[in-house]
């Protein structure tokens, strides 16, 4: 029996919740026919991480000899319309006969658990980035994300909802903390082929994980493109200011699996670090820390729960 979000249930799948018709089936569209190969990149990511973001930034930096700053396709087109979600393009391409024609390196993204990927997809000589960030702004960002995604004719979810649902690890692709430590053991057990990054910790510091970023990717940026300030560019064209003012993710929508319809501006809401403290009690916070620490416990993961 599911448990949902909104008006389509959650099933529960060898650990995680997922939706039957989008999730699953992707997963299974994934297991049936894809393959890796050398140079994929993978995007993964739990919901509200900063997917968005990093599909700009791995997108702008792997074609940064290939685009122009002043006619970017990031300038004219969503993030998700350059670097698609793997399941939803399965989903949308069938039958599947491109994928093996796309250009190198071929970018996907994907919200699925470590835990139920392909096994060859690790061992194919592709590579993984990670983004995580803290449980609190996730709850927060996801809450108001779901609300503006359920049909009008429902209640909206109050916090109170959508709080209970996410301590106990109902929400998409969750478990959150299951999600997170899946691909967090994982990089520690390959750290060569996953790069696990952290949401405050790029908006902190994001020329110094971009840099490790095109690092990761065998892409160095030479001391020629630092002197020219392609860094900047970069870090500048998929800034939350600069993105969530351009035409296209403003007034544009995307459709997903040929029916879920999400309008682009809904991608973009405050980008920024703690804004749990504007919406959760002191008890809710004090819950959510627990199970936190109680999760992480041994693990070598951490988060500074008070940003
Ligand atoms: P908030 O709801 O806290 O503002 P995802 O892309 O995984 O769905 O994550 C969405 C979150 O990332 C939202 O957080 C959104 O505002 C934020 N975001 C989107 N684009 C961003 C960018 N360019 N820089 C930083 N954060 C961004």
């Amino acid at each position: 029996k599911g448990k949902g979000w909104m008006t389509d249930h959650l099933v529960h799948y060898k650990g995680f919740w997922l939706t039957p018709f989008g999730a699953l089936k992707g997963l299974m569209l994934i297991r049936e026919h894809f393959k890796a190969k050398p140079g994929d990149i993978f995007l993964t990511t739990f919901p509200k991480s900063g997917t968005t973001w990093l599909k700009a930034l791995i997108f702008a930096t792997v074609n940064r000899t290939r685009y122009d700053f002043s006619t970017h396709p990031l300038l004219k087109n969503c993030p998700h319309d350059c670097f698609p979600f793997l399941d939803a393009y399965i989903n949308e391409n069938q039958p599947i006969s491109n994928l093996d024609t796309l250009p190198s390196p071929r970018l996907f993204a994907t919200h699925i658990p470590y835990p139920l990927l392909p096994t060859s997809m690790i061992y194919s000589g592709s590579c993984f980035v990670y983004i995580c960030r803290n449980p609190k702004d996730v709850l927060v960002s996801k809450w108001v994300f779901m609300n503006k995604l359920r049909p009008k004719e429902l209640p909206p979810l109050s916090l109170e909802e959508a709080f209970e649902l996410f301590c106990e690890g109902i929400s998409h692709y969750g478990p959150y903390w299951e999600h997170v430590l899946g691909f967090w053991k994982a990089s520690l057990e390959y750290p060569d082929k996953i790069l696990f990054l952290r949401y405050e910790e790029m908006k902190k510091e994001p020329l110094v994980y971009l840099k490790r970023l095109a690092e990761f990717f065998g892409q160095p940026f030479s001391p020629e493109e630092e002197s020219e300030g392609v860094i900047h560019e970069i870090i500048r064209l998929c800034s939350f200011e600069n993105l969530s003012s351009l035409e296209v993710n403003k007034t544009k929508v995307k459709r997903f699996n040929n029916q879920l319809v999400i309008e682009n501006r809904d991608f973009f809401r405050k980008g920024k670090v703690g804004d749990w403290q504007n919406h959760l009690t002191s008890e809710m916070i004090e819950r959510l820390d627990q199970i936190t620490e109680e999760k992480l416990h041994g693990t070598g993961l951490t988060f500074n729960l008070s940003e």
